[in-house]
Order: C-alpha cells, then structure tokens, then sequence
C-alpha cells in the first residue's frame, strides 16, 4: 500500500525516477511538498506533468525546498535573477548544447546545489530528452575492493573545462542564445570526497562528474582519467539511467547530490526551451572529508 496520502508516486523504472501524479503546484501545503520531498530522496528524480503554472508560481514551488543556489558563469533571466533560461534556438545547428554531457549542476561550488528543477516552456516535437543517472548504485554496485580502494580519495572539481578562459567544451560560446560568462573564477578548484555519504539518506554515492571533476587529489589530470572513466563506465550503466520526455509544462526535480544528468542535442532546426531553478546545498562529506561540523569541533579541541 502507498505510503502518499497526499501524492501518487509512479516510478518509470525500477532504479530511478518516478512521476508524482495527483497533484496541483499551485497548491504547495506543507504535507504535500513533505510528501514531494520524500519522493525525490526515494526515487532521486521525480516528473510533473501539465503544470500550467506562471513564473511567480513556478518560483513559489520551488522556494517551498529551500533557499536559491547560486548561478555563476550563465546569465539569468532580466527579470528573474534566480531562473535560467535553457534555451537552444532553431537556428543553433551543429553546436554543443548546454547540459549535453554528463554532469551534476555547479559540483565546483563549496556547496553544490541539493536540487535542481527544470520546466518545459518550448519542447521540440522529437528530441531532445534529459538522461539521469542513479549515483547511489553507481557506488553501491562497486566490488569490495573498488569501494575500499576509492573511500579515501577526494576528487577536485572546477568550472574551468567550460567556463574557463581556454578553449571551451560548450564550443563557441559567443555563438549561443545562452549568454556564457567566461572568467578566470572558473579556474578555482573545490575539494570534495570521491564517495559522499548523502546528509538526508545517509547512504554512500559516487560524487564525481565528467565535466567539473576535473582530477582526483594528488594526481595529475592523466593519472587521474583511467579510474574516473572506469567509474564513470560503471555508473553510467543503462540500468541505473531513466530517460524523461519533455512536454510543455513538464517538470523535473532531481537530487543533485545523488544523480547526474545530461541534454540529449537531437533536434536541430527546433527550438527548445527550458527554465531551471537551483536550490541550495550543503558541503558535501564522506570519509575521505569528515562532516564540516565534526572536523571544526575537532579543530577547536586540539
Ligand atoms: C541542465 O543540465 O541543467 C539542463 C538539462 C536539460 O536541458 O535537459
């Protein structure tokens, strides 16, 4: 029997992702976003479907999560400083698409978002779905050995393969409706433990990603590509993934603490528009990084 009073939770496959259906965002009552709330930690990316909300609703339901995150290195929309605008016009053929490479959104942040929402506002008529991918059984499904030999690692991640003042993965940037703002900031590097033990589930997770892990803490980025990519290979498997169809008024919600995701660019000569929110995150930890109250505790008594 569901455990929902107030949501029905229809999980699309049996790893990840669910569709809450019986539900109406424009109604955000405490039990119901508690409800959401334990969607997303069980299913770690939940949908919403024919969500006819405006801006300011949009907005409403996503601040019943928590505070905004912080958006660097892409422009916000003028009149909405916490949205993006994910937009890919008709016109910008044969180019790299923003989110269109496994990623988890900002891990090069001190605290990287816990939650990232997005919504459907201009869907091509093929094409162009959201890929997730479950972190958890990425880590989970690790031989013994694997586990023991990676707990102690931590991965460092920067903004600079995109963002950077080199040559860009997104391509040209200049070229883009998205408006890209390139700087030496995303050359900084943030530490965070390669196995992160997630603050409300309590359960261990790869925390790396292809585009902001950049290397694993004292290695060179060659040294350290062989084990990212076999552990990439490993949680990439196609049965840890759910791939998610847009329709206009469509939301998806993920867990960006426990997932990544990526853009599929199959639909050039279609516009495709999205609106995505971030929510604030806390440090991520795990052993190889002890939980930030802990390790002050232990600074102040020695
Ligand atoms: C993103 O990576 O945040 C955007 C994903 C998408 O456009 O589907």
């Amino acid at each position: 029997m569901s455990s929902y009073k107030h949501i029905e939770v229809a999980p699309i496959t049996g790893n990840i992702g669910a569709e809450i259906l019986g539900v109406d965002l424009k109604v955000n009552d405490a039990e119901t976003i508690q409800e959401i709330r334990r969607a997303l930690l069980e299913h770690v990316v939940v949908f919403f479907r024919d969500q006819d909300l405006d801006m300011a609703e949009y907005i409403s339901f996503a601040q019943q999560f928590g505070p905004f995150g912080k958006e660097p290195f892409v422009e916000t929309m003028s009149e909405h400083p916490n949205v993006i605008a994910v937009v890919k016009e008709a016109t910008e053929t044969k180019t790299i698409n923003f989110g269109g490479q496994w990623h988890s959104d900002w891990s090069f942040q001190e605290c990287p978002p816990f939650a990232t929402l997005l919504r459907g506002i201009d869907i091509p008529p093929y094409g162009g779905d959201t890929l997730f991918a479950n972190m958890y059984l990425g880590y989970e499904t690790l031989s013994d050995g694997i586990k023991k030999l990676i707990e102690p690692l931590i991965a460092v991640h920067s903004a600079r393969r995109p963002y950077g003042l080199g040559k860009s993965i997104l391509g040209d940037t200049d070229k883009k409706a998205m408006k890209i703002v390139r700087s030496e900031e995303a050359h900084n590097e943030v530490e965070h433990p390669l196995v992160r033990v997630h603050p409300e589930t309590g359960r261990k997770l790869l925390f790396i990603n292809p585009v902001y892990t950049v290397r694993l803490k004292g290695m060179s980025e060659s040294e350290s590509k062989d084990l990212l990519n076999q552990l990439y290979r490993h949680a990439l498997n196609e049965a840890f993934t759910c791939r998610f169809r847009w329709r206009k008024n469509s939301i998806a919600m993920w867990d960006n603490r426990c997932s990544m995701h990526l853009a599929i660019n199959d639909y050039d000569g279609y516009r495709r528009e999205l609106h995505r929110i971030t929510i604030a995150g806390d440090e991520p930890y795990g052993t190889a990084k002890p939980k930030p109250d802990i390790s002050r505790k232990v600074l102040s008594a020695g």
